[in-house]
């Protein structure tokens, strides 16, 4: 027994569950027996008076829940940091709590209000005393964490908490003596985990499935080499009985109708300060700006969810709302992220959304050199697809070659600073790379109610559109290419072989005939076929016509990539009448430039099949210049090699039979992209009539 081991608890006279803030007291309400609620508590109490001495304070009428001491602070040495509970139901506990600090010597620290933290239920010692393992995500906020540091002079490393059934983090860790820790890994999110790991060797790591993480096995008091607890399997008592711990089982099951178990109930008021740890945060806060039609883009939803999934917390500090349907709006957040680390991730999406730091914020962005060529400081920003700037001394330059994944390198010409996307093996020494998030935004057109909701406009919301819709879409894409041709705009089609084997060969063949199609990205297959098609009448060795397989049909393609293989180039065979007709036969004699990039399961290749990857990519990249609409028709490969190289503001429509592949391309973030779900040659089909309409003299008087 150490005399010196204090806890605190409160006597269960006023206990029920009277209402419900968090799931286990859902179905519960007035359904605990008090006579039950007080063996169970008594028989606690007597266990642990066993092992330390236990102080009381008074229960109160009218708040249940202040049985849960673990929740009225968080205590080391002299300090105490006071509980703000996030729920009003449990404010009422806090000066009762505050009362008894005070009369027991303690100095009661209190946190601006608003700022919810819940003591000892969302802040654990490191048994060694070496930091403070605190949580977020339900009841406590982020913010609380610097103040505790400051406090109680000591390390704070912040876990975010994912499960609401463990809301508090002593429902899902107990730190144990000799560096020992039980936890429930699912509990937290990814990086949480990684910072425990980091900090807590794999053998002291004892991990807990989730059958006793509902028994509350985690809510442990641990006193030297017992730990009590509500319940446990044998296998986790074998393990704790292996790690040198003794096990003491004493039911809790009223309680945990509340929420709450053997830890939860306790409060350890005798924390030893170690003089040579001292504070240390890594929570960062950062305060950006949102502007735009906020609410009717839902944009302002997308920025608060994103700052939680990714992990950080956030404080609305103003937010001006636009009153007109027109005015756009205002909001300046507070955001906070458990390190540096995280914040960089949060703050680059956010970028991503438009977000811009306060302008009093405003820095440089930070640059590093390329050390070696084709490879990227560590740090390096990724591109995306949204026009960029980054302020280099104290102004912002506009990045060129916009597209995603890219780094973003700066070098000095004679006219100033200049800031280009670059993908990792064209970086060269000498220059830099912008790294860190800092000093960096994105110009996001404002997305207002009225272009979502324009005729013209309206399949450009980044929808998958379900089969009922492809006509609409049909006519929108229609009168689309028809504008941009008119204007001798530019149209990009990436296409897969399916346009061949679906019947959509003839098809896009006339696309291109009638000068909708300025360039063509495809690869080595739907050329092959295409010409299959054209010469011997099959796609794949099928009877186009007739739907029927040819007998020794699936040696075609070769004869024929054979035969142009003899002539030396698809033009030279198009010029010496052996392919009459098809997709590249059009391509060639209208002059509209295509690229083949080659891959692995190539058969051939074709003369003009580029092999080399890289060159590829750069043809790519090439025409995909001053591109103002893609179509992809089924072709995943292409179409996503295409989809990182553009920026936004190009028109994608990406038609393909699987959703997964619409749903990968069209959800760029962008309002210019559209998926369709359905056969790439009946969409064909239905775009060249829906031309036809608008180019039939009956039409052109009417339009
Ligand atoms: N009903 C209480 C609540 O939801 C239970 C508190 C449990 N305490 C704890 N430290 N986990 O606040």
């Amino acid at each position: 027994m150490s005399p010196r081991i204090r806890f605190l608890m409160c006597a269960p006279d006023h206990y029920d569950v009277d209402y419900v803030i968090n799931p286990w007291m859902e179905g519960n309400i007035h359904k605990s027996s008090p006579d039950r609620a007080v063996e169970q508590w008594q028989k606690l109490h007597f266990v642990l008076k066993e092992h330390a001495t236990v102080d009381l304070v008074a229960p109160q009428k009218g708040i249940p829940d202040m049985v849960f001491t673990a929740n009225a602070g968080l205590v080391l040495g002299q300090q105490v940091v006071l509980s703000r509970f996030l729920h009003k139901e449990r404010q009422g506990e806090e000066p009762y709590f505050k009362q008894w600090f005070e009369e027991n010597g303690y100095t009661v620290n209190e946190l601006p209000k608003d700022l919810p933290f819940e003591g000892a239920g969302d802040a654990l010692l490191d048994r060694e005393g070496r930091w403070l393992w605190a949580g977020y995500g339900f009841r406590s906020e982020l913010d609380s964490h610097p103040y505790l540091a400051k406090w109680l002079d000591i390390e704070v490393v912040s876990l975010r908490l994912i499960d609401e059934r463990f809301y508090h983090l002593d429902t899902c860790f107990c730190p144990l003596a000799n560096g020992y820790l039980l936890y429930y890994p699912a509990a937290f999110d990814s990086y949480s985990n990684r910072m425990i790991e980091m900090r807590v060797a794999p053998e002291k790591r004892i991990a807990i499935a989730e059958a006793d993480a509902v028994n509350f096995a985690c809510n442990a008091v641990n006193v030297e080499d017992i730990v009590v607890m509500n319940q446990a399997s044998d296998a986790l008592k074998a393990r704790l009985r292996d790690a040198g711990f003794q096990v003491i089982e004493t039911p809790l099951n009223e309680f945990l109708k509340a929420g709450g178990a053997a830890k939860c109930l306790t409060l350890r008021v005798t924390e030893p300060v170690r003089e040579e740890v001292h504070a240390n945060v890594s929570v960062e806060s950062r305060i950006i700006r949102l502007e735009g039609h906020l609410l009717d883009s839902g944009l302002i939803n997308r920025a608060l969810d994103l700052i939680i999934d990714t992990g950080g917390s956030f404080q609305v500090l103003n937010f001006n709302l636009g009153e007109q349907r027109q005015s756009t709006s205002a909001a300046e957040v507070k955001v906070s992220a458990p390190s540096h680390e995280v914040m960089e991730g949060i703050l680059s999406l956010l970028i991503d959304l438009g977000a811009v730091d306060l302008p009093q914020d405003e820095r440089d962005a930070i640059l590093e050199p390329v050390l070696q060529d084709g490879v990227a400081p560590d740090d390096f920003y990724v591109s995306t697809i949204y026009p960029t700037e980054v302020r280099i001394h104290g102004e912002w330059v506009r990045v060129d070659n916009q597209r995603m994944d890219g780094a973003i390198a700066i070098t000095q010409t004679p006219k100033g600073q200049k800031a280009e996307c670059k993908i990792l093996r064209d970086l060269l020494v000498g220059e830099q790379v912008i790294t860190d998030v800092l000093g960096i935004r994105t110009i996001r057109k404002t997305e207002s109610r009225e272009l979502r909701n324009s005729q013209e406009f309206s399949f450009m919301s980044s929808g998958v559109s379900s089969e009922r819709r492809v006509e609409i879409v049909v006519e929108q894409v229609a009168w689309e290419l028809r504008k941009i041709r008119d204007a001798g705009g530019k149209v990009v089609v990436t296409a897969g072989p399916v346009v061949i084997h679906t019947g959509g060969g003839e098809h896009l063949a006339r696309l291109i005939r009638e000068g909708y199609v300025q360039s063509l990205l495809a690869g080595n297959a739907i050329a092959v076929h295409d010409m299959e098609q054209s010469i011997m009448g099959t796609s794949l060795g099928m009877d186009m016509k007739r739907g029927v397989a040819v007998r020794g049909g699936h040696r075609h393609h070769l004869k024929i990539i054979n035969t142009i293989r003899r002539y030396g180039s698809i033009a030279k065979a198009v010029e010496a009448g052996v392919v009459k007709n098809g997709i590249m036969y059009e391509c060639v004699t209208n002059n509209v430039p295509f690229v083949l990039a080659g891959s692995i399961r190539d058969d051939g290749p074709l003369p003009d099949t580029q092999m080399d990857l890289i060159k590829a990519q750069e043809e790519y990249a090439q025409q995909l210049k001053g591109t103002d609409m893609i179509l992809m028709l089924s072709s995943m490969l292409h179409s996503i090699g295409v989809g990182n190289m553009t920026p936004s503001g190009v028109k994608m429509v990406c038609v393909d039979i699987n959703p997964a592949v619409v749903t990968k391309l069209s959800d760029r973030g962008s309002i210019e992209s559209v998926g369709v779900v359905t056969d790439v040659g009946l969409f064909l089909s239905l775009l060249i009539q829906q031309l036809d309409k608008l180019t039939s003299p009956y039409h052109a008087v009417v339009g």
